[in-house]
């Protein structure tokens, strides 16, 4: 087993009583798996992924229960300790892909910056290893987009520059935290396409988050429904959407459409 997490559970305690954003959340991941989280706004899937990248690490948050990542507790290691693993054997996309670019450094410096903080490399070989980890994310023109400005990208290659950073140290598990929700749906099929070549060629697992059910069951093999920090229902994802438990599940599956009015219009252009 790759990852085996535990009654993952992280509560503030900022705001009066003790509020559990992800409440005794448990899932285990073999190497190669492609497992969804879907639930809907607030649910604490965010607030899951974070915590196992060792993001939330604040006084104000209590973190409790254990993850193990291929022998290591990763809730019980020190901030230097994570370090080493975050982005090198874990990686995450975030959710919000325009404030995860950095505006003024040109998209392969940035897609090379952790190969620079884990690795001894030269300049060459670090070129190298970015204009590989481009392509495997599917920019067309790795050497192009290479020189270019995150302004001067689509909403879709700007996604996909995020994915080759998070690539680049060639991590073993990807999280990533719902990459295509600000996208287009043309857009967001292709990116969800490349997420299962990078999964079949590399064999990254890919913890995948989402409120869309049916983005998941395109993707996921299976799937856990979160509901107010806990998981209601999980699953195949076939049979979790074919056959939902749980009304709130039918409630995800039926809302779909109306999604897009909610969030507007496309952005990609
Ligand atoms: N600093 C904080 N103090 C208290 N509660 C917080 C804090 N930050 C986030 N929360 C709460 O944690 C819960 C889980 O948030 P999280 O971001 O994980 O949701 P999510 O499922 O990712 O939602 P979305 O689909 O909107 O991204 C929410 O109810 C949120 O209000
Ligand atoms: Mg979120």
């Amino acid at each position: 087993m790759m990852l085996d997490i535990r009654d993952l559970s992280v509560v503030f305690t900022d705001r009066g009583a003790p509020f559990a954003a992800v409440d005794r959340f448990s899932l285990q991941m073999d190497r190669g798996e492609i497992v969804g989280i879907v639930g809907e706004s607030g649910s604490g899937k965010s607030m899951t992924a974070h915590a196992l990248m060792g993001l939330i690490r604040r006084s104000e948050v209590e973190v409790s229960g254990s993850a193990v990542f291929e022998g290591t507790d990763l809730l019980s290691l020190s901030r230097e300790e994570l370090r080493r693993y975050q982005g090198r054997d874990l990686s995450i996309i975030f959710q919000e892909p325009m404030t995860s670019l950095n505006p003024t450094m040109r998209v392969g410096a940035q897609v090379e910056e952790s190969l620079r903080i884990h690795e001894r490399l030269s300049r060459g070989e670090r070129k190298a290893r970015a204009l590989e980890a481009m392509a495997l994310a599917g920019l067309p023109e790795p050497e192009a987009v290479y020189r270019q400005w995150p302004h001067q990208l689509s909403g879709g290659m700007r996604q996909r520059a995020m994915i080759a950073s998070a690539l680049v140290l060639r991590p073993r598990l990807l999280i990533a935290d719902e990459p295509t929700t600000a996208l287009d749906v043309t857009i967001q099929a292709q990116i969800l396409e490349t997420l299962k070549d990078i999964n079949r060629r590399e064999g990254v697992a890919i913890l995948f988050i989402s409120h869309d059910l049916g983005v998941v069951r395109a993707l996921c093999g299976r799937v856990v429904v979160m509901r107010q920090g806990k998981i209601v229902e999980s699953g195949p994802v076939d049979s979790v959407f074919y056959h939902p438990r749980e009304d709130y599940t039918k409630l995800l599956i039926s809302s779909r459409p109306s999604r897009k009015k909610l969030r507007g219009g496309r952005e990609d252009g």
